[in-house]
């Protein structure tokens, strides 16, 4: 009990200084919209030019860097008004406040929640917070503990909407959501947010699955043609997993595609969202750049408010689900997304993957590993360094790399992307390749070595010695 009052207090102590945090992040962002050339103009004696000089911001490079600031807003808070959806279509809200609060069920503690792979964003903690978690006076197994954290706007990637009383009215998710982590300096699962890492910890199937009122995803999913009933719907995001999402079962119901173990492999993993700058084609399977898919995502997953146009998803034979249900001509007024889409694309662009921790892998073997990459083993036929996938169209059939064609076929290319490989260590929880069946780099060497990829399906005959080699290299990108 003394435990739960000395709670409410933290708790009403929390939403002040929260108030207090957010007034004082408007009044620094309005300091930051001053074009910081225009400021260290104005001690410029009028009619002299500043000098050229490297280190200064010209006008171009602030407006640059404005975006890339905003696009950083974008990622990590804006929910394109897909509340609507997440909040007032499914009822998520109910299911993390719990009946306590005037919700449904149990309600979602933050154990729980760090349990299903959320993370709780360390900087927007009251340094009170901090010590009281920190002291174990903060009762992670409350959902009210879970209410205070998202008034904080402390879950990466989720947004709370409140109403007077302290319940929640609504929420939504935003890109950080599957696109950022944490790097637990804190604990488990708090920490500095890295933007753009993948969370391959968040389970997306079992939080999709806690929504009180799942029959519109069924009924989406029916439009098929098939009728797809509730039951139906969680059996498929249980078999999701960590770190996986299928975006494509709302184009054409291809839900299942069971590998010889019985793993589902239509969900692919969450891709990093770092290192694009220079890639053509984006997603696994190549749907497009990456302003295309942010529009893509934000509109038909999000279930954000804005304007999407692709017509080849109007094509009932491969995306039965998307030509049914118009995916392919999406128009909200108000539109919510499309005035952000160049901000967000300057952001992720100006994100270079992360580098790899000194002393995660061999220097010398890495070395000797570039080699093989460049010469024997082909890889930089196709990896091209320094930006490890092709200039020009970087697009392979499923033969070309020997493997099968079920992912391929759900996108309009029938192909395959070449991905770039730098930053690889950032994301080697949940496997390699589309859907993590590679568990670890040398699977994948011997995958190419015995299929002869790139080299006529003839063996590479790699040693092992020039195997580990090539593996420390990937470890070193
Ligand atoms: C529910 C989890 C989820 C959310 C939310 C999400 N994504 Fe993704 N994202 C994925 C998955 C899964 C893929 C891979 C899809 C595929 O290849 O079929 C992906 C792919 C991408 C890619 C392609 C990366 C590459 O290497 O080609 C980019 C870029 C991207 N997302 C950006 C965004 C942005 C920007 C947002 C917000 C507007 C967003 N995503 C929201 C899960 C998510
Ligand atoms: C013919 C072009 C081609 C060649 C040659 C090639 N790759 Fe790939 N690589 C690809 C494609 C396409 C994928 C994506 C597979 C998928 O999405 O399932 C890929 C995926 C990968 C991945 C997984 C990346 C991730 O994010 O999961 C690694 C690692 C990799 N390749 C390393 C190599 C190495 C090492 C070699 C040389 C032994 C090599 N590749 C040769 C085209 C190629």
């Amino acid at each position: 009990m003394t435990r739960n009052r000395s709670w409410i207090s933290l708790v009403a102590g929390l939403a002040s200084i929260a108030c207090i945090a957010c007034n004082q992040a408007s009044a620094s962002s309005s300091r930051e919209g001053v074009n910081p050339s225009l400021r260290g103009g104005e001690s410029e004696p009028e009619g002299r030019r500043p000098r050229p000089n490297e280190d200064e911001i010209g006008p171009d490079e602030a407006a640059a860097l404005g975006l890339f600031r905003q696009g950083k807003q974008i990622f990590r808070f804006d929910t394109f008004g897909d509340e609507d959806f997440w909040g007032g279509v499914l009822g998520l809200h109910k299911a993390i406040e719990g009946r306590a609060f005037g919700g449904v069920g149990d309600g979602v503690s933050p154990a729980t929640a760090l349990a299903v792979g959320l993370k709780v964003d360390v900087d927007a903690l009251p340094e009170e917070v901090q010590e009281a978690i920190a002291e174990g006076k903060v009762d992670l197994n409350s959902p009210a503990t879970t209410l205070a954290l998202l008034k904080l706007n402390a879950v990466v990637g989720v947004t709370g909407f409140f109403n007077d009383n302290g319940s929640l009215r609504s929420m939504g998710i935003q890109c950080a959501l599957c696109h950022s982590t944490v790097d637990n300096s804190f604990a488990t699962g708090i920490g500095h947010r890295l933007d753009a890492w993948p969370n391959r910890d968040l389970n997306v199937g079992a939080i999709v699955s806690l929504a009180p009122n799942l029959q519109p995803v069924a009924d989406l999913l029916s439009l098929g043609g098939t009728k797809v009933d509730v039951a139906t719907v969680k059996q498929v995001l249980a078999t999701w997993g960590p770190g996986k999402f299928d975006a494509e079962v709302f184009l054409d119901e291809k839900a299942v595609h069971l590998d010889a173990k019985g793993v589902n492999r239509a969900p692919t993993l969450i891709p990093p969202a770092f290192g694009m700058a220079g890639v053509n084609l984006h997603t696994w399977t190549g749907w497009g750049s990456v302003t295309h898919w942010n529009a893509f995502v934000a509109n038909l997953e999000m279930h954000g408010k804005g304007t999407f146009f692709d017509p080849r998803l109007n094509n009932a034979s491969q995306f039965p689900i998307a030509t049914a249900a118009g995916f392919f001509d999406v128009r909200n007024t108000p539109d919510l997304i499309t005035s952000k889409l160049a901000a967000l694309h300057v952001y992720q662009l100006g994100l270079p993957a992360p580098t790899p921790p000194k002393g995660s892998f061999d220097r010398a073997k890495a070395s000797a590993g570039q080699a093989v990459f460049n010469g024997k083993a082909k890889c930089a036929v196709c990896h091209v360094p320094p930006l490890f996938t092709e200039p020009g169209w970087n697009m392979h059939t499923p033969a070309e790399i020997a493997i099968d064609d079920f992912q391929a076929n759900r996108a309009p290319d029938k192909r395959y992307r070449t991905p770039p490989l730098k930053g690889l260590f950032a994301h080697s929880k949940g496997g390699f390749f589309h859907d993590g069946r590679f568990a670890t780099l040398l699977d994948v060497v011997n995958h190419y070595d015995s299929a002869g990829v790139g080299n006529g399906g003839k063996r590479l005959g790699l040693t092992d010695n020039e195997k580990a080699n090539l593996v420390e290299y990937l470890k070193s990108l």
